[in-house]
């Protein structure tokens, strides 16, 4: 199977999996507990259906959203992930050329393996940095100084966690960093030959962002060792009211998922928040993003820009999205397996398979512009009658 076969998500996991060695693959495809609120975030969709409009005049369609300050010629962006250089050589490099090409936002992770430096000169598009908050306080305030000298226009705080989640995947192939793998690990490494030689042959793997902070040498560090003995867990929202007064700028809570926690998030003056289950790779059994958006919209929709991730394949999730209120959403997975797959080229096919998708479906909609998608354009299944109207 070779990238221009590539059509959906499905095909891309699909190269992903041929490419990767399976600790690898299972680190990105993998969840948490019975990874049931992974499934869950993709099957919401399906919880609406879509009423088309026709004979609307669709003959240029406008697909560009205005979210946090930032204009994006897409309603999706490419969320902050972790560790990318072990997914593709290119890493973070060739995710923020690709947003860069297709002229939206993209993140960089604290845990990424570029620097945020280095990716503000690679693309011209809106970087978000995705913050951890560290119990070492210094670490915190370096790199938030950091990131203002970068010029990072979006602060992001991951705020699902707190804790590391429970994944299973991980511990049977002692998946973490640098690589201290179970037996079945190994072998599995061992089967992908041409993924070791390129790991091998090009840069070495690091953090920038974390640099002097985190020492790999004294030990392997898996994700939930990094989240459970490095991250604060007693962060509140004082804590957090203090950064967002110290950033001066736009600021997004990840994470965020009750009415009660957006209206805070509203109080301390964010500019956004990202209704998220972190990929169902935290708290398993946790709502899904979509599924929770009317009511956090409802709630404070005119006060802040409320966007959505999790589970994103397909063009019309991201209308179903938009029709309920979301000001964007969030890629993960979607991106990440095309650049296991295939590095820069595989992340710009996914992006522009996404755009061709929810151009023709707007069109299919009859929706010329983002702000036509409205929830008279949504059923609940099952129901006969419309969704209630967003208040104005
Ligand atoms: C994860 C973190 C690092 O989900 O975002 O693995």
């Amino acid at each position: 199977m070779r990238l221009t076969h590539c059509h959906n998500f499905h095909d891309f996991r699909r190269l992903a999996r041929k490419r990767l060695p399976g600790p690898i693959f299972d680190y990105i495809d993998g969840a948490a507990d019975d990874e049931v609120t992974h499934r869950a975030n993709t099957s919401a969709f399906a919880s609406y259906d879509l009423v088309p409009n026709v004979l609307r005049g669709v003959g240029a369609v406008d697909m560009s959203v205005t979210v946090m300050g930032q204009r994006l010629a897409l309603p999706v962006y490419c969320s902050p992930t972790a560790l990318q250089r072990l997914f593709h050589h290119e890493g973070e490099r060739a995710v923020a050329a690709a947003a860069g090409k297709y002229g939206t936002m993209f993140g960089v992770s604290s845990l990424g393996t570029v620097s945020l430096e280095e990716a503000r000169r690679i693309s011209g598009a809106p970087q978000v940095y995705q913050f951890y908050f560290h119990k070492d306080r210094g670490l915190n305030r370096a790199m938030m100084d950091r990131a203002k000298g970068a010029g990072i226009e979006v602060m992001m705080l991951t705020v699902d966690s707190i804790t590391g989640g429970n994944r299973e995947r991980d511990k049977r192939t002692g998946f973490s960093i640098p690589f201290r793998l179970t037996l079945p690990g190994m072998l599995q490494f061992a089967m992908k030959p041409a993924w070791g030689i390129n790991y091998l042959t090009h840069e070495r793997f690091k953090l920038p962002q974390l640099d002097g902070h985190v020492d790999m040498g004294g030990g392997a560090l898996s994700i939930s060792r990094y989240f459970t003995e490095m991250l604060d867990p007693a962060l509140s929202w004082d804590d957090v009211a203090a950064m967002v007064r110290e950033w001066g700028g736009q600021f997004c809570l990840k994470g965020v998922m009750s009415v009660e926690d957006a209206r805070r998030a509203v109080e301390i003056g964010c500019t956004g928040i990202v209704l998220s289950n972190h990929g169902g790779r935290q708290l398993d059994g946790s709502r899904t993003g979509f599924d929770q958006l009317a009511e956090i919209v409802d709630a404070v929709g005119d006060r802040i820009d409320v966007i959505m991730d999790g589970g994103v394949q397909r063009g019309t999730h991201v209308l179903k999205a938009l029709s309920l209120g979301a000001k964007a959403v969030g890629l993960g997975r979607y991106y990440l397996f095309p650049l296991a797959a295939a590095g820069q080229a595989g992340v710009e096919r996914a992006l522009g398979l996404m755009r061709t998708e929810i151009e023709r479906d707007m069109r299919l909609m009859g929706c010329a512009s983002i702000d036509q998608l409205t929830r008279a354009n949504l059923r609940a299944l099952g129901s006969t009658r419309p969704i209630a109207p967003l208040p104005v």
